[in-house]
């Protein structure tokens, strides 16, 4: 199969801050969106090598699973078992990209958005609205209103491939995502490893 078509939040992630970013700048930026990343006649594939769960162990929840499964098309997911004991009213969710120079600098995104206050507003600004969107499609089980907790989440995290980059710079990227209680603890974090590699010229 097709690499290009690999099904990860991340992917989706930057497909979404790529959007934002074109929507920016011009309209009709939906139409833009194909399945293959072209951008004028260079293809580029991005290629998720590695997820983990990082900052472990959690003070206020238990990690019960954390494991990465790669399929032999490519495509990486990560099965996620976390006990949340208590019951939760705030859950802070912080996204933040990084692209690799020599180290590895921010890139793009830093959002941050409280997710029982957005979910019980149901307005959101345009990046809200999208870790909304990434939230309901990628954690189904988590996407209902706070009180959350007093309970187990076990999810695969896998995206379906629907939405792609445009036009990422090759390279090497990290992103990093936290969930956090209201007293900034982290209740789960993981991190993303992900390759953006130029295919060729074509036309
Ligand atoms: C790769 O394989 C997995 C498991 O069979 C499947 O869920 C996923 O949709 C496949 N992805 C692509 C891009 O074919
Ligand atoms: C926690 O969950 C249990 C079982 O679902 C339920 O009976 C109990 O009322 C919940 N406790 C709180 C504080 O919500
Ligand atoms: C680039 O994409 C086009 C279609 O979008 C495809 O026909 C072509 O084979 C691709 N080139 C490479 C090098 O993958």
């Amino acid at each position: 199969m097709d690499r290009v078509t690999s099904n990860t939040m991340f992917l989706l992630l930057f497909c979404v801050c790529t959007q934002v970013f074109i929507a920016i700048r011009s309209h009709g930026a939906k139409q833009q969106f194909h399945k293959k990343i072209a951008t004028g006649n260079i293809n580029r594939t991005v290629r998720v090598t590695k997820m983990v769960c990082i900052n472990t162990p959690y003070k206020h929840t238990f990690l019960k699973n954390c494991e990465m499964e790669e399929f032999p098309n490519g495509t990486v997911g990560l099965h996620i078992s976390v006990h949340i004991p208590n019951v939760i009213n705030y859950v802070e969710v912080i996204v933040k990209a990084y692209y690799k120079y020599t180290t590895y600098q921010p890139f793009m995104i830093d959002w941050n958005m409280e997710y029982c206050q957005a979910a019980r507003v149901g307005r959101f600004n345009p990046s809200h609205a999208l870790v909304m969107k990434i939230i309901e499609e990628t954690l189904p089980e988590f996407y209902y209103p706070c009180p959350h907790g007093n309970r187990t989440y076990t999810v695969f995290w896998l995206l379906p491939a629907r939405l792609l980059p445009q036009s990422l710079p090759s390279g090497d990227y990290r992103l990093d995502i936290f969930y956090r209680d209201s007293s900034k603890t982290d209740m789960f974090a993981m991190q993303m490893f992900a390759g953006v590699r130029r295919l060729g010229f074509i036309g």
